[in-house]
């Protein structure tokens, strides 16, 4: 008997990187327990030199990137912002300075405005200002925040808040969108936190309920309704009440490239989880090679790579598979199916692993410890 056969598909086509995420450095004041940064943080004397950083945006914008994202750790700290803003607009890239924001002064923000600084976007931990510097570990931090947020408005520019949201935060979902709007954003980015790296050891301290997780979403749409014409807010929902996942990244190797502070080129923040993959870095190799030929890149680009389920799903040019750090994380395999699938076949103890971790008190935060990345 010939089992059904789904019909051979011709290698993905390549399409161009049009984000490109410069992690600048892994340095950072705050200790936010849910830092996407790897647990392994990378330590200063590895950072790439600011040539080569501004050589990465001239390839970049070679190669068809439109958005430069600077984030970190805190791109602050990075004394050579401005040559960096300023190599970016000379590019034409569009640049988006992803940062805490406590280390700013206004006479640094106006020069990198002059610069060509074309957008900013600050986190936020929570609406109470005690509850966000307990959650971010750094006194004062919420009202630095604040402050920064007003100097982007007073500059023109174009503001975005970013608010991670959990179970010890997500009750004050209605102050955090009235804070967005008092302080001038147009865009609020309302992301559940999504548990790899440092979620993941916190995963019991951060989950929330199924109850308070579709609350939320409700919250969402009345005040996207509500505040139409004043503030777009985008909701990224957690994965572990989904019966569909994500397509991370928009697709693996698809859209954006993710690069470490020591150069290392990534297809997403958290690949480097991923046993046996190896990365290029932009010290050694140019980035249309590293994009266009590297074995990371390639490795779950497209649908070739993929595993029933998937292979058969009419879905798999829509969410490619969801998450392959999800998988790793949960099913300890990058290249199954990502758990957040109601057709992967540990779904329900996905499920009941998050149902489980809300149930029970929230231990104390295992908070981002700087000190970690001193072995590199
Ligand atoms: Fe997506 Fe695979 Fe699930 Fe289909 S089976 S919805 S492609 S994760
Ligand atoms: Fe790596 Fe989703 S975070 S593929």
């Amino acid at each position: 008997m010939s089992a059904a056969r789904t019909p051979p598909e011709p290698r993905a086509a390549v399409g161009t990187p049009i984000g490109l995420l410069a992690e600048l450095t892994h340095r950072c004041p705050l200790q936010c327990p849910y830092c996407s940064n790897p647990l392994a943080l990378e330590r200063a004397g590895a950072e790439l030199a600011t040539e080569v950083w501004l050589d990465v945006l001239e390839q970049g914008a070679k190669l068809g990137v439109l958005q430069l994202h600077l984030s970190g750790g805190e791109p602050t700290l990075r004394r050579d912002l401005e040559e960096i803003v300023a190599r970016a607009a000379k590019v034409g890239l569009y640049s988006n300075l992803i940062t805490a924001g406590v280390l700013l002064t206004r006479d640094r923000l106006e020069r990198l405005a002059s610069l060509g600084l074309d957008h900013v976007q600050v986190s936020i931990q929570d609406a109470s200002a005690a509850n966000a510097d307990r959650i971010a570990h750094y006194g004062g931090g919420h009202a630095r925040k604040l402050e920064v947020a007003g100097w982007v408005r007073a500059l023109g520019l174009p503001l975005t808040i970013n608010a991670p949201v959990h179970r010890q935060n997500i009750d004050n979902l209605p102050a955090i969108i009235d804070l967005a709007v008092s302080v001038g954003a147009q865009r609020l980015e309302v992301a559940h936190v999504q548990y790899y790296g440092w979620a993941l050891q916190n995963r019991q301290a951060l989950m929330p309920t199924r109850r308070q997780v579709l609350d939320s979403a409700k919250l969402v749409n009345e005040a996207r309704e509500r505040l139409k014409g004043i503030v777009v807010i985008d909701f990224v929902v957690p994965d572990y009440y989904a019966r569909r996942p994500k397509p991370c990244m928009g697709g693996w190797g698809r859209g954006s490239i993710n690069i470490t502070p020591s150069g290392k080129a990534l297809p997403c923040h958290a690949a480097e989880t991923i046993p046996g993959l190896v990365f290029a870095n932009v010290r050694d190799e140019r980035l249309a090679d590293i994009w266009l030929h590297s074995e990371a890149f390639q490795r779950f680009r497209g649908t070739q790579w993929m595993p029933e389920p998937c292979r058969s799903c009419e879905l798999r040019a829509v969410d490619w598979g969801g998450c392959r750090c999800q998988a790793l994380a949960f099913a300890g395999d990058a290249a199954l199916t990502d758990p957040a699938c109601a057709k992967s076949s540990l779904h329900e103890a996905f499920t009941q692993v998050a149902e489980h971790a809300a149930a029970q008190p929230a231990p104390k935060f295992a908070y981002r410890n700087p000190r970690a990345g001193a072995h590199h």
